[in-house]
């Protein structure tokens, strides 16, 4: 059985001040899910500090594909680690819409990601135009295909499933929806990967999930837990959240 995850993707959000959420997290999330928390960088190190040899695991949103080098502006997933990351997001629908990202880079990134011990969190997910034109599994299969390295593991590997239309505007697909995205992926990765890998790995559903709709979409078939943005930087929310993913 796998263990569901509750992970908080904090987005552009977060300040000093922000740490007593953090506390109030860590203090309340007392169930069985793994819980992780991506502040922006500048709260890694703070927070991973404060997080250290508790339940909660602290990751990062984006990493460089290079170790190191003249990327101004960049973190790579080696300075992560050093920060007491032990996860990174990559690919998420705001990456690859604000900074062009591809499946190419992606799938670098994760490698990246690999190569440094962390943990990929790698995002997938239509658009509501590619949703209406019934494209929305060749989509994800394509972007999974694209963004997810060989060597994808239960241990080194997240998949997050995030229609772009659910993202931060209430709405989210039906739990029937959902199912068939996350079962054609189980699927896809078993292809790839042989049933034994593809069955360890954890999807994530993201995209408008909250404390009053999480318990339902975590009991469908091959959700694994979620990927929470608005509904993680409080406490109040996401601490909900953590008890029906645990
Ligand atoms: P919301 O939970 O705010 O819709 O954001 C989802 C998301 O993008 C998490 O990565």
């Amino acid at each position: 059985p796998r263990v569901k995850i509750a992970a908080g993707n904090w987005k552009m959000n977060g300040l000093g001040a922000s740490t007593a959420e953090l506390d109030a997290m860590i203090a309340g999330a007392t169930g069985s899910a793994e819980v992780v928390i991506c502040p922006p960088a500048t709260l890694l190190a703070s927070f991973a500090a404060r997080a250290a040899e508790t339940g909660v695991k602290i990751g990062a949103q984006d990493c460089h594909p290079a170790a190191s080098g003249a990327h101004t502006g960049d973190i790579s997933a080696e300075m992560i680690g050093d920060a007491g990351g032990s996860h990174v997001i990559v690919g998420h629908s705001e990456r690859r819409a604000d900074h062009a990202e591809d499946d190419a880079t992606v799938r670098a990134k994760a490698e990246a990601a690999w190569r440094a011990g962390l943990v990929a969190i790698i995002c997938v997910g239509e658009t509501e135009s590619q949703r209406d034109a019934g494209d929305t599994l060749g989509i994800v299969g394509r972007q999974l295909r694209g963004s997810v390295p060989a060597g994808a593991t239960a241990a080194n590997t997240v998949i997050a499933y995030e229609p772009v239309w659910a993202i931060g505007t209430g709405r989210t697909p039906t739990l029937a929806e959902i199912a068939e995205v996350h079962d054609f992926m189980r699927a896809d990765l078993a292809n790839r990967f042989g049933t034994e890998a593809a069955d360890g790995i954890r999807l994530l559903y993201g995209g408008s999930v909250k404390p009053g709709n999480a318990a339902e979409i975590f009991a469908v078939s091959n959700v694994d837990g979620g990927l929470v943005g608005g509904a993680s930087l409080k406490a109040s929310d996401f601490l909900p959240i953590i008890a029906a993913a645990s």
